[in-house]
């Protein structure tokens, strides 16, 4: 990894040089902006980027270094933006590309930075490519750039090949040629309006290339690139045979997901990144069979960082956490990457409820249950300090910092995920964790957008209590909870990039670590009380604890970082 002598946004803030040496992003706490859910600023019920720049200074308060947005760009919303008509435009329900400029332009005064998302496994059938590979027939050049193919069967009338879409049923869609008669198949992991490119032409190479740096001229600091794992396909697009299900950790020897070939992509990427000052980043969405899988999307001369989904989808209990963390760390230090950390994105259960939740099984997707609202708060507030003392970078979900619950109840009507009618899909239940957050007020939409309006899906009576505004200066807060834990990461060097983590003994049921001799964190995972001598002075804990004595009960799912040494804070 490079350490350059980089500009960097963050030094005016703290009033550094701003020639300092930085890798900031190797302990980065990075919050993502779904944007269509966060502030809605002209009223037609549907977030936009002026909306997110006017509460920019939130963010900075929060004290996150780096918010990640969710595709903006033009797009039919056949899947939230994750089918992109257009790379080099913002969607007019979201703004301009002044807009986006403007944007950058706040944050960066403010010391924050700003990742994009980038979706280069596949287009929306939108795009210009596609709709002229279609409009022009079988013998239009364009459908080389993405995968047309004859279909099986006497007439064609079988797909291609077995390959299920991640949103249920084939992956495959037939075509109409212009005079009527059924024609070519296309391929299309995701909806039918996801059309998968071809990576293997070289058009679609450079055109993602120039992309990256259309984006990087315009300011921003990095990268999140959707479906990282997705985009070259076994030669001949095999027969998945067997094995028609997909399950998104076990991908295995995949004909479509983690070939190799992905490398040498994200190496081309990597290049473009390191011609750029100030540290851009990429972080790869790559679902991969194993976490030494993962980690070779981050190899010194590929992306930065890849998301951890082994850690999102782990149990807890003291063993499995563990394990997983061990796990993690040492596939990331075998390559010199940062870990990630994350336990909720506009994909997965809000982990306020999932971490009650006791089903097996692909995290992405999993049905939602109503849980204990008491019960799931205090757990996953307890997750988050865990989370926030682990070495590495955090990623942040939009919503979370206020304790939302995922939203169980909406009815099918209102629900958009394009997955939730296809039923065999993997995922199909993302509404619920997508719905606009609550900034102010008595009534929906609880300030996301002007009084009176709409919000594209309906938010529950019960979040008045829940926003920023009724939570802004009660300690007790979960709001305050987060701004605590990010002030103490920032101001404490150990918490920082360096993997430094000893796990300590300790009694069944606890977890507990040391990071660089000065922060101890104790997390109790099991639902009773355990009592422990009392490790130093208390910084912060995720719930109540009765701190008087020389001994120290910790509530069940209670987390607790201390200054190790005596309990009155000597050493
Ligand atoms: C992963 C994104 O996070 C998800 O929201 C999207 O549906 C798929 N990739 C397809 O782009």
């Amino acid at each position: 990894m490079t350490d350059q002598l980089t500009a960097d946004p963050t030094a005016e803030r703290d009033g550094a040089a701003s020639t300092a040496p930085t890798s900031w992003w190797r302990d980065a706490v990075i919050y993502q902006v779904y944007p269509r859910s966060f502030a809605d600023s002209d009223g037609d019920g549907i977030g936009d980027l002026p909306g997110l720049r006017s509460r920019l200074p939130y963010l900075r308060e929060l004290g996150v270094d780096a918010v990640w947005l969710s595709p903006f760009y033009a797009s039919p919303q056949a899947d939230a933006g994750y089918d992109v008509a257009d790379y080099r435009t913002v969607d007019p329900m979201f703004g301009t590309l002044a807009d986006a400029r403007a944007l950058l332009g706040d944050a960066h005064d403010l010391g924050l930075r700003v990742i994009v998302d980038l979706v280069p496994n596949h287009s929306s059938d939108q795009h210009e490519w596609f709709r002229r590979a279609i409009a022009e027939g079988p013998g239009s050049a364009l459908r080389a750039r993405y995968h047309f193919r004859p279909g099986r069967g006497a007439g064609g009338e079988l797909p291609p090949n077995d390959w299920p879409s991640i949103f249920g049923g084939p992956a495959w869609t037939r075509t109409t040629d212009p005079d009527g008669t059924p024609g070519d198949w296309y391929l299309h992991l995701f909806a039918p309006q996801q059309p998968d490119f071809n990576w293997d032409h070289p058009a679609v190479a450079d055109e993602f290339r120039t992309i990256l740096r259309f984006w990087l001229d315009l300011g921003v600091d990095g990268f999140r690139i959707d479906v990282a794992h997705g985009l070259v396909k076994a030669e001949g697009l095999p027969d998945l045979g067997a094995r028609t299900e997909w399950h998104l950790l076990d991908v295995g020897v995949s004909p479509c997901f983690d070939r190799d070939g992905v490398h040498d992509i994200y190496r081309s990427w990597r290049r473009i990144l390191d011609e750029y000052p100030g540290e851009r980043i990429a972080v790869a969405e790559a679902w991969a069979p194993t976490l030494d899988r993962v980690a070779d999307y981050v190899r010194p001369d590929e992306l930065h960082q890849a998301f951890n989904f082994s850690y999102l989808g782990t149990a807890w209990d003291v063993a499995t956490q563990r394990r997983v963390i061990d796990e993690s760390l040492r596939a990331m230090r075998r390559v010199g990457a940062p870990a990630t950390w994350t336990l909720s994105n506009h994909d997965v259960v809000r982990h306020t409820t999932r971490l009650l939740q006791t089903d097996e099984g692909d995290v992405a997707g999993r049905r939602p249950v109503e849980v204990d609202p008491v019960a799931g708060l205090r757990r996953a507030r307890a997750a988050t300090l865990l989370l926030l003392a682990l070495p590495g970078s955090a990623y942040l979900y939009q919503g979370e910092e206020l304790g939302l619950p995922e939203v169980v109840d909406l009815p099918p009507e209102v629900r958009q995920d394009p997955a939730f009618h296809r039923a065999t899909g993997q995922d199909g239940y993302r509404d619920g964790c997508r719905v606009p957050i609550p900034w102010a007020g008595e009534k929906a939409p609880y300030g996301f957008g002007p009084e009176g309006g709409a919000s594209w899906l309906p938010q529950p009576a019960s979040w008045a209590r829940l926003s920023v505004a009724a939570q802004q200066g009660d300690p007790a807060s979960t709001l305050e909870l987060y701004r605590a834990a990010l002030a103490l990461r920032r101001a404490e060097p150990a918490l920082g990039a360096a993997d430094n983590l000893r796990w300590c003994e300790a009694p069944a049921g606890l977890l507990v670590f040391e990071r660089g001799g000065s922060v101890r964190c104790t997390v109790n995972m099991t639902d009773a009380p355990i009592r422990i001598a009392r490790p130093g002075q208390a910084l912060l804990t995720s719930g109540p604890v009765d701190l008087s004595g020389p001994e120290v009960e910790i509530p069940a799912d209670t987390t607790v970082w201390w200054v190790p040494g005596s309990p009155d804070g000597a050493s």
